[in-house]
């Protein structure tokens, strides 16, 4: 069977799929025309956030099995399209979990004591040490927007750090966020008004685009909104402005609703704006775990036994 892979995997779940005995065909960063040509006779299709898997590509590929996305993010991917098409959608929904929760507890402390900033302005060969005065994190409360599996590890990691937890999640219980020593809030307001820090982990989904928006900033009022999810889910412009504004006192990013590089975001441009290039899921246990967590499910799919759907 011939599986092409349009975003770079590591090593190991490529090294699966050849033992396994199917061809494999790296072709990173391919699109539009090329993607669809690319597509035409592959099996399975393995991508990561960088390829646009739209209905175009489900037409174009008549043998496709299955998309393995070495990740956790669908959002990429025409569900309907797979559907319809009679495609089986898998994602790796474990293995960069623990990743991106770190990333999450780096960009919040990144957030609070200016740490980028400062780093910059010393490289540059200043020492502003009377410019920077940090918030503590210690006993401060920590507003959890979506208690899924990565806002359970930073839950964990934050509450040992002393902090109070309050979670806005309508799908889970509250004796599910007590599990997590968390106060289960009904009303995403108030989870930001009584939250220091907001941290958010949910899907982007048409219920959450745009989730955070400007209401909800003045919610937070002097905190630091921190987004290692997607984006999309808080409006940029909005944010921009409140941080610009001194409505929040700042705010980190791993992920923009333009990737790659969201040349045109306003965030790029407040210096109290922390961002990395949606490296949540970069280290190289995470990358090793969700390549061969893929590979075994288009290994599965192509052996006809059950494979985990997104
Ligand atoms: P998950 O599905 O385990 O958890 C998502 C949680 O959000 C669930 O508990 C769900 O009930 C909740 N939720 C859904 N709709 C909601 C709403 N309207 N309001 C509040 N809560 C809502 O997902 P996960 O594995 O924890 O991943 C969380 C996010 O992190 C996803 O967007 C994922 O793509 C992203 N992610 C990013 C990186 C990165 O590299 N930056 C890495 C891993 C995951
Ligand atoms: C994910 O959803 O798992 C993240 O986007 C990680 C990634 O693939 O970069």
């Amino acid at each position: 069977m011939k599986v092409l892979v349009t975003d770079p995997i590591a090593d190991p779940g490529l090294e699966r799929l050849r033992e396994a005995g199917h061809e494999v065909e790296t072709d990173y960063d391919v699109e539009g025309e090329a993607l669809l040509d690319a597509v035409r006779d592959a099996n399975a299709l393995v991508v990561r956030s960088g390829t646009d898997v739209s209905r175009e590509v489900f037409e174009a590929a008549e043998d496709l099995v299955i998309v393995g996305r070495a990740g956790i993010g669908v959002d990429n991917i025409d569900i309907d399209a797979a559907t319809d098409h009679g495609v089986v959608v898998a994602n790796a929904p474990e293995g960069n979990v623990r990743a991106a929760a770190e990333h999450t507890v780096a960009m919040t402390f990144a957030a609070a004591r200016s740490i980028p900033q400062a780093h910059g302005r010393l490289k540059d060969g200043e020492w502003a040490k009377g410019e920077f005065l940090g918030t503590e994190l210690n006993n401060k409360t920590l507003g959890i927007v979506g208690l899924g599996r990565v806002g359970q590890e930073v839950a964990k990691r934050l509450d040992s750090l002393g902090m109070d937890l309050v979670v806005y999640d309508p799908y889970i219980s509250e004796e599910r966020a007590a599990q997590f020593g968390a106060d289960l809030v009904d009303d995403l307001h108030e989870t930001l008004a009584r939250a220091d820090v907001a941290t958010v982990h949910t899907p982007l989904l048409p219920e959450t685009e745009g989730m955070i928006g400007e209401d909800e900033l003045a919610q937070l009022e002097g905190g630091y909104l921190i987004n290692c999810a997607r984006g999309g889910i808080v409006d940029e412009d909005a944010l921009a402005a409140a941080v610009e504004d001194g409505v929040v006192a700042g705010a980190a990013l791993d992920s923009f609703a333009e990737e790659p590089l969201p040349a045109d975001s306003p965030l790029l441009d407040v210096e109290d704006v922390v961002v990395t290039p949606h490296l949540g899921a970069s280290t190289e246990a995470a990358q090793e775990n969700v390549a061969v967590d893929t590979a075994e499910a288009v290994i599965a799919a192509f052996d006809g036994e059950p494979v985990l759907t997104a």
